[in-house]
Parts: structure tokens; C-alpha cells; sequence
């Protein structure tokens, strides 16, 4: 789906008539707290900005939830899951339906939603049409179905007993998600837990909370019962009291590596489950008997798409010395030519990054690469005036100890580095704490099949990069997470296996 976008991007023609204009001022229409069904406002009434970073000028203020907020919503969610709740006597193909529901009505807003996530996070709106809502769909009707699919297995057990397996919801359910795929990040998290029969309190990024709290809306029109889904915008301290909060069953996050690890420790005390989706410095690596400008192509996107703020980006470029000096030139062209701008416009393939404190995060990494012996050889400064863009940037040069080529940059910057050996280049891309996604790129089906085995990955993609889907699973090794979200991974990571044995008077096979 990812590449179906880079492909459509570069058909603009095409693109142009296929995709609605977007609504540059879409009406901002909840900014509330969203809880048991009902907006409320903060308990201690603070409300805080969210801002468009194209412009760097406010878009609303929204209800800041506190503590005193998590506390209520967490209520809610636990009243809504008592036994005897709607919810919990609801069919399991009525969750079914009204997760699909819920995917009708994303559909019929997906103009208005796209619009909404570009205002509010500077993605372009093409590819948050294409992308980011329409795999939002998607992730919502794959769970729809699974909701009366996950059931448990009847064991032969020894002895005279009949053994089976149910497949219970976790519980109560805090989601913390990210703001680089607001909406995108909600919906992989609300499906399982919802298509699994969990309730759920998230609370989306402060950087983007807008079209989560839209979202939470159309639950409501959907007809999901009161307290299954709360949503409280706010900043990492909510974030925090979720995870202390001892009538939370599950938490699952995605974020960087270092909240991840906090939500680790914090979460022995009540011996939470937890799954992580983190960081990750992902390898890309090309050998030199691929189709050249294609890998180049591919591996612009790798690290480009989403302004670079993708965990699993391609952000270590490992090039065969033979092509090296000659792929360095073709991608240093391809990132020249990258259209930087208004996130609305149609051609338009980079906007801003997030925030100023990214903006100049990432900045200050470029200049550790120029300090550190890396050869820029495109962009490297600030990308306008106003707003928070940075210019597509490329390095070559660059050696695997240098700080941008162990470190997440979350940024349009691209790192080339050379090998010149299958198992050197191996161990180098495994040498990271990360171990969220890999690439490998040659036409010899030994050397693919060679490298893929031995890449500590979640995700290893070959001939090409990004491609994502609902139906297979995602996540990381080492610091770059715990569990697996998609496909029927996802779903286990929402349910708990209950043995049930029943004594029986004699047994007949
Ligand atoms: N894996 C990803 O998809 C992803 C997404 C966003 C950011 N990042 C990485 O993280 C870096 C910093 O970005 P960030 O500061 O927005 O990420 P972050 O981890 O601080 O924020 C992610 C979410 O966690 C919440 N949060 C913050 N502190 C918390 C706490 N103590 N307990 C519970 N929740 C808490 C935030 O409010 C937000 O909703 C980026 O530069 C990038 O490297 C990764």
C-alpha cells in the first residue's frame, strides 16, 4: 500500500483526478475528552494547543486530560467490560458488524479525515487520502472479521477429562500511540482490541489529536455500547497514569525506545501485559546486481516517505562497492528533485516535519554528520522560513559508528555506507540495538534467501520497501519492541487462553 502511494505520487497526472481536493480549513469539530460516549472537558480545565506544523500557527485548543481524567475514563472502560455489560454479552459477530460499521463511516468521511490529518500533522494529503485513510479501512474491516474467528482448539488431553481453549479479551486496554500515522496507529490499535471483546482507553500524541477524536465520533454514530472506547488527548503524564493505573489490564504502545522502556519498568508493579512497537535504524541493503535506478527509487522512499518520521525507515543504505559511487549520484538527484511545500498541494511528496523540537533535533544530527567526516552531498539546512520543513538530505561517506548511522533521526535524511562482503555487510546491518525492518536487493535468489535468515528483523522485505498490509504482522527485535501487530498476531496480543478441563465418568476416543 505504501509503495502504491510513491507510485501514484509520481503520477500526478493521474493522481490529480483521482483523489477529491482536499479542505484546506476543515471544520475542527471535537476537542473534547471523549469518555462513555459522552465530550466532557477536563477535570482541572486545562486545554492545550495543537498546531498546523506547515505554518507553525495554532488549529484549536484541546481538553488536556490529567490524571483525576484517566481515572474516570478507566472507569468507564471497566464498567463497560463488567460481566453482564452489553458489550460483554454481545455476539461475537456484532462486534463484528459494528467494527465494519465503523470502517463504512471512515470510508464515508475519508475526505474530511484526510484533510483533518494533513492540517494537523503536515502530511501530504495525497498520501494521507491514499495511504494513511484508506489503510485505516482496511485494518478496520480485516478485524471485523476476525471477531468471531478467534475461538480456541479442543486438545486430546490424557486421562478421563475434555479439555478445551477459550479465547478471552485481556481486559481494559490503555493505547498510547504516536503522531507520525495519527489516525493509521489508532486503528491498528483500536481493531484487535475491539474485534477481541477488550475496552479500551487511548490517548493519542499531543502533537496530533485531532482526527483520533474525530474517530471517536464515528464509534459512537457506529454503535459501539457507552465506556468501550474513551479517548483523552493529552501528554505523556496521562500516558504515564494509564500505565500505572492498576485497573488496566493491557498496555500497548507505539513511540520511541526510550518512553517504551519506562512503560516496561512501570508496568512490573502490576505485571501488565504490554506490547511495544519502537524505534529502529532499519538496513536497506543493495547489491550490485539489482536494477540500479530502481533500488535508488526504492530506497528514496524507503527513507523519505512520511518526511522520513516512519519507524521503520530505511535509514542505513548499504551499497555494494561496485555501484557505490555511481548510486550515491542517482539518489542524491532523486532527493534534489523531492517537491517540498504546502502539504495540500497535489505534487507536493514532503511537508514539515512534526514539531520545532524535531525540526531542530534533526537539524542538529546533520550537523553531527558534517562534524563527524559523512560527505553531504543534498540538502542539509532548514527547508523554509516558516513552518518546520527540512530539506531532503543525503549522506554518503558514511561509517557505521558515526551518530547518523546509529541513531533514529526520524527525518528526511538518508545514509549511504559501502560494503563489499555478503557476510560483512550482514553482521553491520545486524549490528544495532534496533531490529525492526530490513531490505535486501539483488536479482540472485541464493544471496536473498542467504541474507534473510540471517537479518534480526521483524520485517524483512526483498526487492522492495514499506510495503505494509493488514494481513501480515509487524513489529520489532531487540529494543525495537515486544509483540506483533496485523494479521491474526495482532488479535493474540488482545486475548487471554483459558484452559478449561471438565472431569468426565469415562472416555471414549
Ligand atoms: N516507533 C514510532 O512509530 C515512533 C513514533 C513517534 C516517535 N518515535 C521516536 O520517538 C522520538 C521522540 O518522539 P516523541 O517524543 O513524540 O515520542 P514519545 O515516545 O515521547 O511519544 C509517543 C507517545 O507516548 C506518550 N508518552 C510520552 N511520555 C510518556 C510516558 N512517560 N508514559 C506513557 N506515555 C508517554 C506521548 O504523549 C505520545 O502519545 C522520535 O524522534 C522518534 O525517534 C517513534
Amino acid at each position: 500500500m505504501l509503495r502504491q502511494i510513491s507510485r501514484n505520487i509520481q503520477q500526478k497526472a493521474r493522481f490529480a483526478t483521482a483523489v477529491p481536493a482536499p479542505q484546506t480549513k476543515p471544520e475542527i469539530l471535537y476537542t473534547g475528552l471523549f469518555i462513555n460516549n459522552e465530550w466532557v472537558k477536563s477535570s482541572d480545565g486545562k486545554t492545550f494547543k495543537t498546531e498546523n506544523p506547515a505554518t507553525g500557527q495554532p488549529i484549536a485548543d484541546v481538553q488536556q486530560a490529567g490524571k483525576a481524567d484517566v481515572d474516570i475514563a478507566v472507569k468507564a472502560a471497566k464498567d463497560a467490560f463488567k460481566l453482564g455489560s452489553p458489550w460483554r454479552k454481545m455476539d461475537a459477530s456484532q462486534r463484528g458488524y459494528l467494527l465494519s460499521k465503523l470502517a463504512d463511516l471512515v470510508e464515508r468521511d475519508r475526505n474530511y479525515l484526510a484533510s483533518l490529518e494533513t492540517l494537523d500533522n503536515g502530511k501530504p494529503y495525497t498520501a494521507a487520502y491514499y495511504g494513511d485513510v484508506q489503510m485505516v479501512i482496511n485494518n478496520l474491516r480485516y478485524y471485523a472479521g476476525w471477531a468471531d474467528k478467534s475461538h480456541g482448539l479442543v486438545l486430546p488431553m490424557d486421562g478421563n477429562y475434555f479439555a478445551y481453549t477459550r479465547h478471552e479479551p485481556v481486559g481494559v486496554c490503555g493505547q498510547i500511540i504516536p503522531w507520525n500515522f495519527p489516525l493509521l496507529m489508532a486503528s491498528w490499535k483500536l481493531g484487535p482490541a475491539l474485534a477481541a471483546g477488550c475496552t479500551v482507553v487511548m490517548k493519542p500524541a499531543e502533537q496530533t489529536p485531532l482526527t483520533a477524536l474525530y474517530l471517536a465520533q464515528l464509534v459512537k454514530e457506529a454503535g459501539f455500547p457507552e465506556g468501550v472506547v474513551n479517548m483523552l488527548p493529552g501528554f505523556g503524564d496521562a500516558g504515564a497514569a494509564l500505565v500505572d493505573h492498576p485497573d488496566i489490564d493491557k498496555i500497548a504502545f507505539t513511540g520511541s525506545t526510550e518512553v517504551g522502556k519506562l512503560i516496561q519498568r512501570n508496568s512490573a508493579g502490576t505485571v501488565k501485559r504490554i506490547t511495544l512497537e519502537l524505534g529502529g535504524k532499519s538496513p536497506n541493503i543493495i547489491f550490485a546486481d539489482t536494477d540500479l535506478e530502481r533500488a535508488v527509487e526504492v530506497a528514496h522512499f524507503a527513507l523519505f516517505f512520511n518526511m522520513g518520521q516512519c519507524c521503520c525507515a530505511g535509514s542505513r543504505t548499504f551499497v555494494e562497492d561496485k555501484i557505490y559511487d555511481k548510486f550515491v549520484e542517482l539518489a542524491a538527484e532523486r532527493a534534489k528533485k523531492r517537491v517540498v511545500g504546502d502539504p495540500f498541494k497535489p505534487e507536493t511528496e514532503q511537508g514539515p516535519q512534526i514539531d520545532a523540537e524535531q525540526q531542530n533535533r534533526i537539524l542538529s544530527l546533520i550537523e553531527s554528520g558534517k562534524k563527524q567526516g559523512a560527505k553531504l552531498v543534498a540538502g542539509g539546512g532548514r527547508g523554509s522560513d516558516t513552518g518546520y520543513f527540512v530539506q531532503p538530505t543525503v549522506f554518503s561517506d558514511v561509517k557505521d559508528n558515526m551518530d547518523i548511522a546509529t541513531t533514529e533521526i526520524f527525518g528526511p535524511v538518508q545514509q549511504i555506507l559501502k560494503f563489499s562482503q555478503l557476510d560483512e555487510v550482514v553482521e553491520r546491518a545486524n549490528n544495532s540495538e534496533y531490529g525492526l525492518a530490513a531490505a535486501v536487493f539483488t536479482q540472485d535468489i541464493d544471496k536473498a534467501n542467504y541474507v534473510v535468515q540471517r537479518l534480526r528483523a521483524g520485517t524483512v522485505w526483498v526487492n522492495d520497501y514499506n510495503v505494509l498490509s493488514n494481513q501480515v504482522p509487524f513489529g520489532g527485535y531487540k529494543q525495537s519492541g515486544i509483540g506483533r501487530e496485523n494479521g491474526p498476531y495482532g488479535i493474540n496480543n488482545y486475548t487471554e487462553v483459558k484452559a478449561v478441563i471438565t472431569k468426565l465418568k469415562e472416555k471414549t476416543t
